[in-house]
């Protein structure tokens, strides 16, 4: 799950791989290191530790007038904990041959072992580290290209590698299963596992296929090294845009990116009306599905979970909402009829991408994905764009909110479709939806009175969240903002369910939030509300602002507006996003990179 980043050509290289390296450290932030060849050798560098790209690349030369070569890479520790020889890029015996690589080996234990006895000296825990020994086995034998591509097909896994050897010019990408991009500028290249690191560069790019390699010296030639035929090497021009990855007048990227979801809904819903509404092409699909499939990680699960209310209400059609991690590997039963749509920021995530991968085998799939190039967006038959922009913060916020605009405004549309609602009535829903803007902002300005209730969270341990109906999926997502970027344990739980089990829990020491809103379960979490208060919990609700009831019993309420109870997810979850930004605030937490985790989740 990590980042690669390489160049081969003249400039100034400590900005460029800074740069690069800087935008690709959303994949993973544990340590990094770059490999350099020029006239004198190769040079090989690397720092442990988080925001240590800086420090890293200050060593590298500004004044560009030789021809160089470069790999780098940013790392999230799969094999091996955080350590210099467990950092990339990983070398052989000899230190001549060095790569970087974001995967995993799976069977690199048995060729460990093997390597092992015929001599090879291991010094990480990495499975990397066997490709490198793998193609100093086959060097001694074959030209550098074809000894990677020995080394290559004896791996299982998946893998985007890109290596260096000090007795040829040339670097030599290849993946399998996970992205590297290609940019072309003149005499200049780059390799990167997000095109959107040389994009300030060049937008001539080459996306490598699965069981590919670009052999890049001054010109790149695309090679199989599985068992795909050669093709005609093309780039393309890509239309994405450097995103600007400025925290502006914000002390960090997550409370900028909670600041900007009123923005991020009118993008998104213009750009869905547009797109969907308005334009002469729907896929055919639409018309004739009987199924829909969602899938997803994560918060973006947890947008799917509330596509499901709001598909099958609006429009009747049946949905299910399923891990992505689950799906991939449960052989689901698929018809033509069936359409899978793969929910995801990043457009990258391994699990969705391969449930998306196997789904395609047998129905149509969409994406709902914020990410224009991204591995998701190439391999869907259809995609809805979430015009959130770059989202850096790893806890994920106004990406949420933008995929429940894209799937309530997909509801609309399908219900139309099967002529279940009239434009007379998607018209009221989307007036409503075009008042939510208006709404997060007084959500937004009453941060103040969220960051005094954090105070709360403090010395605690442990948060229950409760809601009901469209309220449920926001309890969960509740509880994950709070756990990853505090350290707090908080379990998200439907209400009604909290008297199986997790009401033993309840004590003045565990904080309840309720998500208590007025729509149809109000009376029923109501009757949840009280069961807590009966047993000495202390209760934080969330309730609208005209609410008369959950206010006399609750100890602390955050009010929100009132909407339709398809989109009041879509303040709901605001206050939770707050709480739990403020909170991690106060226990000195790193809001932007938690520990152990990474923005995109590249790896099964
Ligand atoms: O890029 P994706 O939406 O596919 O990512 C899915 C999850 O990894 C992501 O939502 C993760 O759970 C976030 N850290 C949540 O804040």
């Amino acid at each position: 799950m990590c980042g690669i980043f390489g160049f081969i050509g003249k400039g100034n290289i400590q900005d460029i791989v800074r740069k690069g390296l800087q935008t690709l450290e959303y994949r993973g932030y544990d340590s990094c290191g770059y490999a350099l060849l020029s006239d004198s050798g190769l040079k090989v560098e690397k720092k442990i530790g988080k925001g240590k790209i800086e420090e890293l690349t200050s060593s590298l030369p500004i004044n560009g007038s030789h021809r160089l070569r470069i790999i780098s890479h940013t790392r999230w520790a799969t094999h091996g904990r955080v350590t210099q020889e467990n950092a990339h890029p990983q070398l052989d015996c000899a230190r001549e041959i060095a790569l970087v690589h974001n995967g995993i080996i799976e069977n690199y234990k048995a060729i460990k072992e093997s390597l092992e006895q015929e001599g090879h000296r291991f010094i990480s825990e990495t499975d990397t580290e066997v490709i490198t020994h793998l193609i100093e086995k086959y060097i001694k034998r074959y030209e550098f290209e074809e000894a990677v591509k020995k080394a290559l097909t004896e791996l299982r896994g998946s893998f985007a590698v890109v290596v260096m050897w000090v007795n040829a010019g040339k670097v030599i990408a290849a993946c399998k299963h996970s992205p590297l991009a290609i940019g072309i500028a003149g005499d200049n290249f780059f390799v990167a596992s997000d095109a959107m690191a040389f994009l300030k560069y060049t937008k001539k790019v080459i996306f490598l296929e699965d069981e590919e390699m670009a052999v890049i010296d001054r010109g790149v030639d695309i090679l199989p090294f599985g068992k795909n035929r050669k093709r005609e090497k093309v780039f393309q021009e890509i239309s994405m845009e450097p995103g600007k990855i400025e925290k502006g007048d914000f002390p960090h990227f997550m409370l900028k990116e909670i600041f900007e979801q009123p923005t991020v809904v009118k993008s998104t819903a213009r750009h869905i009306l547009n797109s969907l509404f308005f334009a002469n092409t729907p896929p055919r699909i639409i018309k004739e599905v009987e199924r829909i499939i969602l899938v997803g990680c994560g918060t973006s699960w947890h947008a799917g979970l509330l596509g499901e209310y709001m598909i099958e209400e609006l429009s009747g059609v049946p949905v299910e909402v399923e891990y992505a991690s689950e799906f991939r590997y449960r052989n689901p039963v698929l018809s033509e009829r069936d359409l899978v749509i793969a929910i995801s920021q990043s457009g990258e995530t391994a699990d969705t991408l391969a449930a998306l991968r196997e789904a395609k085998k047998k129905c149509n799939v969409f994406a709902i994905c914020n990410v224009p190039g991204s591995s998701m967006d190439r391999i869907s038959d259809y995609v809805l764009y979430t015009k959130a922009g770059p989202e850096i913060g790893v806890a994920s916020t106004k990406a949420f909110t933008a995929q429940l605009t894209v799937l309530y405004l997909f509801a609309l549309y399908l219900a139309r479709e099967k002529e279940r609602i009239s434009q007379q009535v998607i018209d009221i829903h989307i007036k409503e939806l075009q008042n939510i803007p208006a709404k997060m902002e007084m959500i937004l300005g009453r941060s103040k009175e969220i960051e005094n209730i954090s105070q709360y969270f403090l010395g605690k341990n442990n948060a229950l969240y409760l809601g009901r109906g469209f309220q449920f999926p926001i309890a969960l997502e509740g509880a994950l903002k709070l756990k990853e970027v505090s350290y707090i344990h908080a379990e998200g739980y439907p209400a009604a369910e909290m008297k199986h089990g997790p009401i033993a829990l309840v004590d003045q020491e565990m904080p309840v939030v309720f998500i208590a809103v007025q729509d149809s379960s109000y009376q029923k979490i109501m009757g949840n509300v009280e069961e807590v208060k009966a047993r000495g919990g202390f209760i934080i609700a969330l309730v609208n602002d005209e609410d008369r009831e959950v206010k006399k019993i609750a100890d602390m309420v955050i009010p929100v507006p009132e909407t339709s109870q398809y989109i009041m997810p879509l303040l709901t979850v605001i206050p939770l996003q707050l709480l739990a930004y403020y909170t991690a605030l106060k226990r000195g937490c790193d809001v932007d990179k938690p520990r152990n985790l990474a923005k995109s989740v590249t790896v099964e």
